[in-house]
């Protein structure tokens, strides 16, 4: 009898694992894709120059609350070279590699990128200081790694 029961509670315990698991693994593959604040999506590498909005890289104001920057990693820097975003503002960074993975990570704040070839990686962020932002590649991606870094202006 004894041995029983706990048989039952041993196989409650397994379905119970099973359940998780797979709510986890659910969870994982679906919540994913639906997350606009770490949503990734697909680019030709090789067309990157040619598909929007990379054919125009750079600062643009969407509205007067939010403003997106759209950025080009490469050996060894970043396209644009300048950027000057106004202070308080909802950034939205949107990132893409034409050669290796690189990263851009901007010095003091949370954000840390990874710039991969083949996808769009985007990323928010409110500046709540003005002043100049450093901003590094933190994935090693060949000779001048540790040259390619860049600015960001905060501005009023
Ligand atoms: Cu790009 Cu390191």
């Amino acid at each position: 009898m004894h041995l029983h029961k706990y048989e039952k509670i041993w196989l409650i315990f397994g379905i119970a694992s099973l359940v998780l698991f797979l709510t986890i693994i659910a969870i994982t593959a679906f919540g994913f894709h639906h997350h606009p604040a770490t949503g990734m999506d697909l680019i030709d590498p090789n067309k990157v120059k040619e598909t929007a909005p990379f054919d125009h890289p750079g600062v643009n104001k969407l509205n007067d609350d939010t403003y997106e920057v759209v950025l080009i990693g490469k050996t060894f820097g970043y396209e644009p070279t300048k950027l000057q975003v106004p202070v308080g503002k909802k950034i939205v960074f949107k990132l893409t590699s034409t050669d290796v993975i690189h990263s851009f990570s901007i010095v003091h704040t949370n954000v840390n990128m990874m710039v991969v070839p083949g996808r769009i990686n985007t990323k928010e962020y409110t500046f709540k200081k003005t002043g100049n932002y450093l901003v590094l590649c933190n994935e090693y991606c060949g000779a001048g790694h540790q040259f390619m870094q860049t600015t960001i202006e905060v501005v009023k």
